[in-house]
């Protein structure tokens, strides 16, 4: 019963969806655990694009059954058009499974989150305004409503109007906006939503164990990473969620003892979306290089994204947090046309020196990268299959990170296409 997680090591945009629908070729279930349409997961197969945010990645490959877990919120509206999209392109949405635990983001948790950005002012997070954290907000305060409520009208409707009784009083009182009323959004879910969602809602807690238990594979996707995490990114400037390996466990119902691969996805740089700290942030030629060699806009919100060189301080601590058995390593062929390559091996802060990432906010928005420097390899790697036949400057780059990091490098990806990889343990 082998279990693996994807999980980013970063600040999100890794690579995640490339490599889940990689790993997902030997998978029977691909699971997404955290999150919600704030993620945007990119799939390159035989030239077609494929931008995913709530179907997990594994739904292109006919044999897998793709669940939304737990521990994921779910605007309906959004997940609908999404699967009619897929199947205008041909892919059979079917076995597609959404657990009636999951929580539903409402349209006042999407108002409510461009408000409070707007609210904030300068000091805003640059969230992706979909109501991720006003949903993860009413599930904390046991004021949520879940998806299984779309298949009892009378629950969902009282659910309804205890929310709204709250939520209008801040939308009028606090935001001088008009209030939402329960019919419209009743009938935007019930009549609108839940005839179509009732075929997907199912126990998927019992699915994954079930398969887990017929010896499947099954395959939690990450979204997100692990410095965007409530508990262990850079705080406040994270999602509401538990990106991590452990919220894996919780956001789909399985202990711990059930995973027994953690592919921890970097890119060869580094880049993030939105406020927060970022040490190796490039705001140069290189940075500008990196933005349009490697395509870096959102693929969600088109929003440009900050750029730096890698940073090992980070991936050392993703290694523990996720207790990472491999890292795939994607987007090495936008180094191609550097002469130098800088990797941060360590921070300096007054007269300290840290290897792992200092605890204290304070400390890391003042940390000084210490970089060193490694040849480029100035060739065209994309078209590369074999790791044999990297330039040995590109090896050498490899190499260095995992005798930095102590964990192998496993996949390594040059191009956003579905073949475009190296397997180094093949
Ligand atoms: P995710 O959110 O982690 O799934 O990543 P995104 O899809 O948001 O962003 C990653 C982008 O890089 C997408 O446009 C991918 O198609 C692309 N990509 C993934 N792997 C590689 C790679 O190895 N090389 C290049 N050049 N692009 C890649
Ligand atoms: P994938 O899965 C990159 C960032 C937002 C913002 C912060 C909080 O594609 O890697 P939120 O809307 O979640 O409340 O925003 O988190 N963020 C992401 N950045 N990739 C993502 O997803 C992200 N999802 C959220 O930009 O800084
Ligand atoms: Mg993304």
């Amino acid at each position: 019963m082998p279990a693996t997680i994807v999980v980013g090591t970063q600040w999100g945009d890794e690579g995640k969806g490339k490599f889940t629908d990689l790993v997902a070729r030997d998978m029977d279930m691909v699971v997404r655990y955290q999150g919600g349409h704030n993620a945007g997961h990119t799939l390159v197969v035989d030239g077609q694009t494929f931008a995913l945010q709530l179907v997990p990645s594994g739904v292109l490959h006919e044999h897998t059954t793709p669940v939304i877990g737990n521990g994921v919120v779910v605007d309906p509206r959004v997940l609908l058009a999404e699967i009619d999209m897929l199947t205008s392109k041909g892919v059979d949405c079917s076995r597609l499974k959404v657990s009636g635990n999951a929580h539903l983001i409402m349209p006042y948790h999407q108002e409510l989150d461009a408000l409070h950005e707007r609210h904030l002012g300068a000091a805003k997070l640059g969230t992706t305004k979909r109501g991720i954290g006003p949903t993860y907000a009413d599930k904390a305060m046991r004021t949520g409503i879940r998806v299984q409520d779309l298949l009892d009208p009378k629950i969902f409707r009282k659910k309804l109007e205890v929310a709204l009784d709250h939520h209008n009083k801040v939308l009028t009182k606090v935001f001088n906006r008009l209030p939402i009323e329960v019919d419209a959004v009743a009938d935007e879910y019930l009549v609108g939503c839940a005839p179509r969602m009732s075929g997907y809602i199912a126990d998927t807690v019992s699915l994954i164990h079930e398969c887990l238990e017929s010896d499947g594979n099954v395959l939690f996707e990450g979204a997100q990473a692990t410095f965007l995490d409530v508990d262990h990114g850079t705080y406040p400037f994270v999602t509401s969620s538990n990106p991590v390996a452990g919220g894996a466990c919780v956001g789909s119902g399985v202990g711990p003892r059930d995973i027994n691969r953690i592919i921890g996805v970097a890119k060869a740089y580094v880049t993030r979306v939105g406020s927060g700290p970022f040490p190796t942030e490039l705001s140069d030629e290189v940075g500008d290089y990196l933005v349009d060699v490697g395509h870096e806009f959102g693929t969600n919100t088109g929003r440009r994204r900050r750029t730096g060189w890698l940073d090992v301080v980070l991936l050392r601590q993703a290694v523990r947090l996720n207790s990472l058995s491999e890292i795939a390593l994607t987007k090495l062929d936008v180094l191609d046309g550097l002469d130098t390559i800088k990797v941060c091996v360590a921070y300096e802060a007054g007269d300290e020196r840290y290897r792992y990432v200092p605890y204290h906010q304070s400390v890391f928005h003042s940390v000084k990268p210490i970089y060193e420097e490694l040849p480029g390899w100035k060739t065209d790697i994309s078209g590369i299959t074999d790791p044999d036949h990297l330039p040995a400057q590109a090896a050498a780059y490899i190499e260095f990170l995992e005798s930095q990091v102590g964990v192998p490098i496993r996949l390594v990806g040059v191009g956003p296409g579905r073949g475009q990889f190296l397997d180094r343990a093949a």
